[in-house]
């Protein structure tokens, strides 16, 4: 199970608000698009979700239960760019998160452990089509490529949401097709929420089971500050499409 339920969050900086009153339940295994005008609050959310950010009101549960204030194993992220680590090839990229998560302090993996998670970590690898590629630096790769080794980073977790902001936005439209095939195919076979920010509405429908849209109701100069954004538009894709169905 990953169910996401949102109730009456605000979100503040300072004077300004960002985010008012945003309520939302995502089903188990959704795959939610966030559609909205530049500066609307998209990244606030999904940092809040991830939990880099907390709600100013409000409580965001999966399961049940309140969200950990801060990221943890059961959420992965994606951003745009620089969602990996220059300094690993792409092989200590993925091996990354198990490393950490077996011994926090010195990252490192020894004996059988440390076959287990490179046997994992090569299976993700070939998930994402990067086989071959285990020992490049993220700057030799391609954009298309970083973002297949940032989403293995993500999945070799086994998370429970994945949220995405804007992961295939910087991409040329032909890879970015490539991309979502995979995309889809991946939230197919793993047990997982995704909740993905992007600013193409073909890109929203392609891959979603419902988009939602943020925006500011009012948003004369002199309201920006006393109003925030909060969910104006709530579309459900039609036919409905499931996880785990042919893609
Ligand atoms: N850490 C922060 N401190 C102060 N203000 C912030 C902070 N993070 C975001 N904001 C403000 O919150 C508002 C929403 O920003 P956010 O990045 O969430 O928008 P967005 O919808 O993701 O925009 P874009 O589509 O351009 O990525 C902006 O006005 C931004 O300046
Ligand atoms: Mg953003």
């Amino acid at each position: 199970m990953s169910a996401l339920k949102i109730e009456n969050v605000w979100k503040e900086y300072g004077d300004q608000i960002v985010l008012e009153n945003v309520s939302l339940n995502v089903e188990s295994r959704a795959f939610v698009a966030l559609v909205g005008p530049s500066g609307c609050g998209k990244t606030t959310f999904l940092r809040m979700i991830l939990g880099q950010e907390k709600p100013t009101r409000g409580t965001i549960l999966l399961d049940g239960v309140p969200l950990p204030p801060e990221p943890g194993p059961d959420r992965g992220v994606v951003f745009q760019r620089y969602s990996v680590f220059p300094h690993l090839t792409v092989l200590g990229n993925v091996m990354l998160g198990k490393e950490l998560k077996a011994s926090p302090l010195s990252g490192k993996l020894f004996g059988a452990a440390r076959k287990t998670a490179i046997e994992e970590a090569r299976a993700m690898i070939a998930e994402v089509g990067l086989t071959g590629s285990e020992d490049k630096y993220p700057a030799q790769l391609s954009g298309g490529m970083q973002q297949r080794l940032a989403l293995a980073q993500a999945l070799i977790m086994r998370p429970k949401v994945l949220l995405l902001d804007e992961p295939f936005g910087a991409l040329d439209p032909g890879i970015r097709h490539e991309i979502h095939l995979l995309m889809k195919r991946l939230w197919n076979e793993t047990p997982m929420t995704v909740v993905m920010v992007t600013h193409d509405m073909r890109e929203a429908f392609t891959l979603a089971t419902r988009v939602i849209a943020f925006e500011r109701p009012r948003d004369r100069p002199e309201e920006k500050l006393r109003y925030g954004a909060t969910i104006t538009r709530d579309i459900p894709i039609w036919p409905p499409r499931r996880a785990g169905a042919a893609a």
